[in-house]
């Protein structure tokens, strides 16, 4: 597998460094998303905060900004706090173990193990997606992957073949690079893989059929009306602060529906809205936008309603008007920042 990498790899730029803190800001960017899309991510974190004391410093506000469009911002939060943590209570140096690095709240045995690994040279393995199609494969493994049974059986896998080594970062890096490039989920590159005669998979042609992964919990439709409130060139947003998806972030003001409206006159005497659509006007058609998450999918209409200058208004949800410029730096779901792009504010 070793040998495979050293051929294969590709030059990403946390593999140039032993320091745990951009080696952890990697994995954390990585578990959210593929490497082409992480990397300018990665690189705007790394200017921006090129320590973890600065990025315990950070403004909370700003830090998700620069998270925004990797979603699931609990984990932008996640990071400021264990910034924190190792900033203060560690005086910015990560603990240098895998059970260390796992005493600090926030880091996760995946986490811990790469930073171990790739940082400190421990013998701990690695255990994520890619690992576990790779060694279902070409183990034959039929477990379920979904399951916490398979988690184990999988990481004591890993594990055993990890002592194997006295590179353990390279094992580590190898086994998710070739899940990545070589033995990828729908067509893997069978014909010149190394592993042909022993891998189970090929021998018996089911490469298709493993990992065994059970069947996600269907997707919730939610249906979004937001009231685009502009006076003056400023529009209203709030911030969220419910316990719902995009906790933090900031948005118009919603009325959410069991079913789609197909017209405005059907929000009028909701209660977020009563005030500012007797003394506003709709202007044109709802444009209509959808964000697939990972367990809903929201369908959102943008209600476009003007408030003519010097019209005073109770604002809906602690709602304050923003000037576009301000628009800007607010962190927002990406739903929202491509309308507010599309509108020019
Ligand atoms: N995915 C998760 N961690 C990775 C890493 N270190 N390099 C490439 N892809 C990854």
């Amino acid at each position: 597998m070793i040998t495979w990498y050293n051929y294969h790899r590709r030059d990403l730029p946390w593999r140039h460094t032993r320091d745990p803190y951009p080696i952890w800001l990697s994995e954390v960017i990585l578990q959210q998303t593929r490497v082409a899309q992480g990397l300018p991510y990665y690189r705007r974190f790394l200017e921006t905060y090129p320590t973890v004391q600065e990025m315990a410093a950070a403004d909370e506000r700003e830090l998700l900004r620069l998270w925004q469009g990797l979603g699931y911002y609990s984990r932008a939060r996640n990071l400021h706090q264990t910034a924190k943590l190792v900033t203060e209570q560690f005086g910015g140096r990560f603990p240098q173990t895998y059970d260390g690095l796992l005493r600090l709240k926030g880091i996760g045995t995946y986490t811990a193990a790469a930073i171990a690994s790739f940082a400190f040279g421990e013998k701990v393995a690695v255990v994520d997606g890619n690992v576990y199609r790779v060694l279902a494969r070409i183990f034959g493994i039929t477990e379920d992957i979904t399951t916490t049974g398979a988690k184990k059986t999988f990481s004591t896998l890993a594990n055993q073949l990890i002592q194997t080594t006295d590179d353990p970062a390279s094992f580590n890096q190898a086994l998710m690079e070739f899940g990545a490039i070589q033995c990828t989920p729908v067509a893997p590159d069978c014909l010149l893989c190394p592993f042909q005669q022993r891998c189970v998979a090929f021998q018996t042609g089911r490469q298709q059929l493993l990992p065994v992964k059970s069947k996600k919990a269907p997707v919730r439709e939610r249906f979004f009306n937001y009231l685009v409130i502009e006076q003056q060139g400023r529009i209203a947003l709030k911030e969220r602060r419910k316990r719902d998806v995009w906790h933090q972030l900031y948005d118009f003001p919603l009325i959410e529906t069991d079913e789609p409206v197909e017209a405005f006159r059907y929000l009028m005497d909701h209660d977020t809205s009563k005030d500012i659509l007797r003394k506003g006007f709709f202007s044109g058609e709802a444009e209509e936008r959808t964000q697939l998450l990972s367990h809903q999918r929201i369908r959102a209409k943008f209600w476009r309603v003007t408030i003519p200058a010097g019209v005073e208004l109770a604002l809906p949800e602690e709602a304050k008007f923003f000037e576009p410029a301000e628009i800007e730096r607010l962190p927002k779901p990406m739903l929202i920042a491509d309308y507010c792009k599309s509108q020019l504010f």
